[in-house]
């Protein structure tokens, strides 16, 4: 079974062909599938946002597909910057405008989380989606140099995001629950219709 990951980000397509490989599933970036799709984020919700990069991708091809959406939504900030997470500020902007809004915001109020959404159609035109967290606080400076966005605010216990390494980040991040997610999905999906 071959699946269109709805994305041009290496990150994400290493992820989930990790993720994926040990289910036979060969997973395709748009540009192996022969396309180029820039579809606008305007949902309301990361499910939402996740179904229009989906469909935007099986319109043209009609065959299976994932897209995901994902954020950081901050107590503090009454769940902001959420969906709104990648037009916060400028990318190499957005944890220092993260850290300014919340300067007064005392450590036990920093509670924040990561939601990914993951959507899947299959060739049929069916559709779901599904949801993957991660729980975190904002810390009070940025630390490390991996990963990417927020990362380096992000603190998961000790460390923050962009301390840790890619597979240890994997293995608890919002994204990677969120692909597991699908994944033990489309197991069941795919026995179904070998039976
Ligand atoms: P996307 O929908 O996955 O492209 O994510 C939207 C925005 O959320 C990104 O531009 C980042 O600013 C932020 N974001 C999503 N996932 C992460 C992550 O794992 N670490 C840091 N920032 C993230």
């Amino acid at each position: 079974m071959k699946i269109i990951l709805a994305t041009n980000n290496q990150n994400k397509l290493r992820e989930a062909r990790e993720i994926f490989s040990p289910l036979g599933i060969e997973i395709l970036s748009q540009k192996d599938a022969g396309i180029s799709v820039n579809s606008e984020e305007n949902g309301t919700t990361f499910a939402e946002n996740a179904l229009i990069k989906a469909r935007a991708v099986y319109e043209l091809v009609h065959l299976p597909v994932i897209a995901d959406d994902s954020g950081l939504c901050v107590d503090a900030l009454g769940g902001a910057p959420g969906v709104y997470s990648a037009r916060y500020a400028p990318e190499h902007l957005l944890c220092e405008t993260l850290l300014e809004n919340m300067k007064n915001v005392p450590e036990k109020q920093r509670t924040a989380k990561f939601i990914t959404a993951v959507a899947f159609i299959d060739q049929n035109g069916s559709e779901i989606t599904l949801e993957g967290t991660c729980a975190g606080v904002i810390g009070f400076e940025k630390r490390g140099v991996n990963g990417f966005g927020y990362d380096p605010v992000f603190m998961f216990g000790e460390k923050s995001f962009a301390e840790l390494e890619p597979e240890q980040k994997n293995a608890v991040s919002h994204r990677g629950q969120a692909f597991r997610n699908l994944y033990e999905y489309l197991k069941n999906h795919v026995q179904q219709e070998e039976n």
